[in-house]
């Protein structure tokens, strides 16, 4: 629970796994109302009484209600007199919790599917589906319901689901089969509008505007007149909490930039240039690329990389943090499905695939209070964020770099020599993707020096040379992702390019996996 639902309408996503959940809270916010996403089994009616939401939204999940220990709403929170959604699995829970039915069916639907609409009153589809209509809907299930609770009936049909969209006006609980989440409903985000709008009564009335002006308002009250110290890494994330913090407290904040090294050309130059020019912000640079190179050295395993590159940042970072005096406050960019993925759906630990966010270490050793500005918001909302700051749109909009920088995108040892010929095929790549318009289009696009080298014939001479892998992938959250498709002209000039202008490479591939099961990065 956080502060800011006590400003706004507010909307409780209850999950139960689906893939698509932090999706419902996007659609949410989109039209202006904040909503939080709490899993399905940390939430009891008392707390949800406390949090005082307008409306619950029951997410789709993996499980089959059919199955005895599969996940339920928690007990009484039909009876509290809230208007309550259910969305796929959350449709078949809430049927069977009221005295439904659900079956397992022959019949499944995934993907595109059509809905016969079959009623013209519902405050669900007001303004957006007629009786009549056959609309497209998202659907993907196995189960489906084959009796109605009491007080229900039916608002629309498809073929795999003869009750795919349902109603009890009088008690306001809805439910539909389809996922009206995702893009391929067109009409899904109305479809939440008119539940939080119409049906809940929210006001819409959560900007960004309004959101930075209580997030100041809040990092006052929590900072006094303490002081602060925030790490920059050149990334979005921490840039705004920079600024955002700069805007509240002023000179209480310095900015701590750690040079390892690992960054791209003229990376460092940017950020510190930003900082200090455009913000007049307190700001460390502290280069310590030789030492992050030579405690590199000889590594090649991406876990030792990546908790090398941790350890030398909490020990740069703790070095430094006494220099600033009685810091008692460390800013960090923590964003909203950080905190989400901290709650395992199963209860268990999650396996872990990367050693992700390497500061995560540093408040218990440096015993200092966290300050996380963005924790309630997404990407995307940063990004609305920086822009409401007045913050420059190249910075905004730039595409995510990972905190172990280049080191996880050359396998294999880590050299000096080989992250030079990495840094000159980045920059004409990137370069090429902005000549081309595509720069925004694109969620992360970046070079790969491989460690394998190949033969090749220049001139009249013999090469032996390293590959270089382009990346490129469109995401919403990094959380999945689809390779770019390029088209073959860009990717020839680009592959040319980079061979004929960078010494050290004589062969370009272009990875086309998509995450999963690949990950972004490479290593
Ligand atoms: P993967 O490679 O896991 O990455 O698909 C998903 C997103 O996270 C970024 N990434 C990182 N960001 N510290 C970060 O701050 C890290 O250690 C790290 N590793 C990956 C990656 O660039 C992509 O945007």
């Amino acid at each position: 629970m956080t502060d800011t639902s006590s400003f706004h309408d507010h909307i409780l996503i209850l999950d139960f796994g689906s893939q698509v959940t932090q999706l419902i809270a996007r659609r949410l916010r989109e039209s202006g109302v904040y909503c939080e996403i709490w899993p399905f089994n940390n939430a009891d009616v008392e707390k949800i009484k406390a949090y005082q939401p307008k409306g619950i939204i029951l997410s789709g999940g993996p499980c089959s209600v059919t199955d005895p220990d599969s996940p339920r709403a928690p007990d009484g929170i039909f009876d509290l007199g809230l208007p309550i959604l259910g969305i796929c699995y959350g449709q078949q829970t809430m049927v069977e919790q009221l005295g439904g039915k659900v079956e397992g069916s022959d019949h499944k639907e995934f993907g595109r599917a059509y809905v016969d609409v079959l009623e013209d009153n519902s405050p669900l589809l007001k303004g957006i589906w007629q009786k009549g209509a056959h609309e497209q809907v998202w659907m993907s299930h196995g189960d489906r319901v084959t009796k109605l609770p009491e007080g229900f009936h039916i608002i629309g049909k498809s073929d795999g689901a003869p009750f795919a969209m349902i109603a009890n006006e009088e008690k306001k609980f809805y439910a539909v089969q389809f996922h009206p989440e995702v893009v391929h409903t067109p009409h899904g985000k109305e479809l939440y509008r008119n539940f939080t709008h119409n049906i809940c009564g929210c006001s819409g009335d959560w900007t960004m505007a309004a959101f930075k002006e209580e997030a100041i308002a809040k990092i006052r009250a929590q900072v006094g007149t303490g002081k602060v110290i925030c790490g920059l890494s050149g990334g979005v994330d921490s840039s705004v909490t920079a600024v955002l913090l700069h805007e509240a407290i002023g000179d209480q904040l310095t900015c701590i930039y750690v040079d390892t090294g690992l960054m791209r050309a003229n990376e460092s130059d940017q950020v510190v240039k930003l900082f200090r020019d455009h913000y007049n912000i307190p700001l460390i640079h502290e280069d310590v690329s030789d030492l992050f190179l030579k405690e590199l050295e000889g590594v090649s395993d991406p876990e030792t990389k990546r908790k090398t590159i941790g350890r030398l940042f909490i020990e740069v970072f703790d070095k430094r943090a006494k220099e600033v005096g009685d810091a008692q406050f460390l800013a960090q960019g923590t964003l909203y499905p950080d905190v989400i993925e901290s709650v395992s759906f199963s209860g268990g630990p999650s396996v872990t695939i990367k050693s992700h966010h390497n500061v995560g270490g540093l408040p218990e050793r440096m015993n200092l209070k966290l300050v996380e500005p963005l924790r309630e918001l997404f990407k995307d909302e940063v990004r609305v964020l920086g822009v409401e700051l007045g913050m420059h749109e190249d910075f905004v909009k730039r595409h995510p770099f990972p905190g172990p920088g280049l080191a996880i995108r050359i396998p294999g040892e880590i050299t000096a020599e080989k992250l030079e010929i990495l840094r000159k095929a980045d920059t004409i790549y990137l370069e090429e993707i902005r000549k081309a318009g595509l720069y925004d289009a694109i969620w992360q696009a970046f070079a790969v020096l491989l460690p394998v080298k190949t033969v090749g014939v220049m001139g009249d001479g013999r090469t032996y040379d390293h590959v270089c892998a382009l990346r490129a992938v469109t995401s919403t959250d990094g959380m999945t992702a689809d390779y770019y498709h390029f088209d073959h002209e860009f990717l020839g000039r680009t592959a040319t390019r980079i061979i004929n202008e960078v010494r050290g490479i004589n062969r370009v591939v272009y990875d086309i996996t998509s995450k999963p099961p690949g990950t972004i990065e490479w290593e």
